[in-house]
């Protein structure tokens, strides 16, 4: 029978889990057995090898022999040993230094008499999902999987002990769903190949709130993350015009700008600050307290001023905060500057319909890109320049993973046209729209 794993992986996305169910319900339907990976890449380097005992500490199987693990973040430091020895020594009743025949790669191996006292439990990262496994999912926001950042994925080493747990379960076939990192990674597990010597077959799914993926207009997550935004603004409007104050409204997005632009459009704010628009710290500041004079002015009677301001953009809200206020003490109408920083809550609503449609869309296209024996491409939505239309659905493009990184890198630099016209085309329409 064959098998297709998925998993969700870096920042979580509202509409992962209705691309989930959406892979799974299409996966079934077309004769696979269906996996989900918990946790990401951190689940797939762990698979099925770690195993746990009454007092909760961790052991890994390799091989038939347990070895003893510091499992307190599931991670991989080399004090490991340290802390192995020191439990060994707390628990003498079990642990003793005869009992430790063995070390290897820093773990401590557990004597096997010892071991069948401690009745270890399997604690399994890959499970099989049913239809009914997704039920009621489809709105939800997060990631029923769960997800991690792991930065040992991106080792050779840590991606050869992923692969064995796929060889061990016999998995030929894997979705990623995730970020740019995400997709790296999917990459990286494409040069691998399956138990029985074959490429093994990786397909992504970009997801995403930041929108800066190469390759697809869109990324699932996207449109719920800005309606967030909005409905924020919309909030801090009421508040904002009762004082007529400014505020500064802090919103995620990496590197990129999308999320702080589109929702400059959609909210209809004032200003938006964004790495990518090629003017200097000075001269927006500039040009943003020369607009709020403008629009507080008698002539205008503007009652709130609000700047959204993308992550990573070059001031913190503190600092631009008291500029600001500096620049209008001496007005006579006290300008009061606000700052609110949306933070997570931009990333976990539940999914709207775009999301939740796109999502199963390109779902249901990764799976039957596998069934049509495809490889190492993203399933992207309606992408820029020529790509190879999915045999299951017109609106979805199939991309080649490498050109995918490339583009993706190349917009991160400002040389990605369309990602950089597209977010320009925002400014300038905030721009016009808030004069
Ligand atoms: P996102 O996918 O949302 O961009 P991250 O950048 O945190 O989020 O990436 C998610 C995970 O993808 C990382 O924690 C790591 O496990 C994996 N990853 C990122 N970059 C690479 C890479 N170059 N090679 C292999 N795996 C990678
Ligand atoms: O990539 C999604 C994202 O929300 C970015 O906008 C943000 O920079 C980052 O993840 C935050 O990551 P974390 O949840 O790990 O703090």
């Amino acid at each position: 029978m064959n098998k297709i794993a998925v998993l969700t992986s870096g920042g979580d996305a509202p509409g992962m889990n209705a691309a989930l169910r959406a892979i799974v319900r299409t996966g079934i339907e077309l004769g696979y057995d269906m996996y989900g990976v918990r946790q990401g890449y951190l689940g797939l380097i762990w698979g099925n090898t770690l195993y746990y005992d009454k007092n909760y500490n961790f052991f890994e199987k390799e091989n038939d022999t347990f070895y003893c693990i510091d499992y307190d973040r599931v991670r991989f430091h080399s004090h490991q040993l340290r802390r192995a020895v020191n439990l060994y020594n707390q628990e003498k009743q079990f642990y003793s230094y005869k009992n430790i025949f063995t070390t290897k790669r820093g773990f401590v191996c557990i004597h096997p008499e010892v071991l069948q006292k401690l009745s270890l439990k399997s604690n399994k990262y890959i499970r099989r999902l049913s239809h009914q496994d997704v039920d009621s999912i489809i709105g939800e926001g997060g990631t029923i999987l769960g997800t991690s950042r792991c930065p040992e994925f991106k080792q050779k080493t840590f991606q050869k002990k992923a692969v064995k747990n796929l060889h061990n379960l016999k998995i030929d076939n894997i979705i990623i769903i995730g970020g740019e990192g995400s997709l790296s990674g999917a990459l990286a597990l494409s040069q691998y190949k399956t138990s029985e010597g074959h490429p093994l077959k990786v397909i992504g799914v970009p997801g995403s709130i930041d929108n800066d993926i190469g390759c697809t207009s869109v990324s699932i997550g996207t449109y719920t993350a800005v309606n967030t935004i909005t409905t924020a603004c919309n909030h801090i409007t009421n508040t904002a015009s009762a004082h007529k104050r400014v505020f500064i409204v802090d919103v995620m997005g990496r590197d990129c700008g999308y999320l702080a632009l589109a929702s400059f459009v959609a909210a209809g704010a004032d200003f938006a600050l964004f790495r990518e628009s090629g003017t200097t710290l000075k001269q927006d500041i500039k040009r943003l307290i020369q607009k709020i004079k403008n629009d507080f002015s008698l002539s205008r009677r503007k009652q709130r001023f609000i700047i959204i301001k993308s992550e990573n953009y070059g001031v913190e809200s503190t600092n631009l905060r008291k500029q600001l206020e500096k620049a209008f003490e001496n007005s006579p109408h006290r300008i009061g500057v606000r700052i609110t920083n949306l933070g997570h809550v931009v990333r976990g609503a539940p999914a709207t319909s775009f999301d939740r449609l796109l999502a199963c869309r390109l779902g249901a296209a990764a799976v039957h890109s596998l069934y049509h024996n495809k490889s190492s491409v993203m399933a992207g939505w309606i992408g820029y320049g020529r790509y190879e239309a999915s045999a299951a659905d017109p609106g979805v493009g199939l991309w080649p993973l490498r050109q995918v990184i490339l583009e993706t890198k190349k917009s991160r630099m400002g040389k990605q046209k369309y990602v950089y016209h597209r977010i320009m085309a925002y400014f300038k329409l905030g721009t016009l729209l808030s004069h």
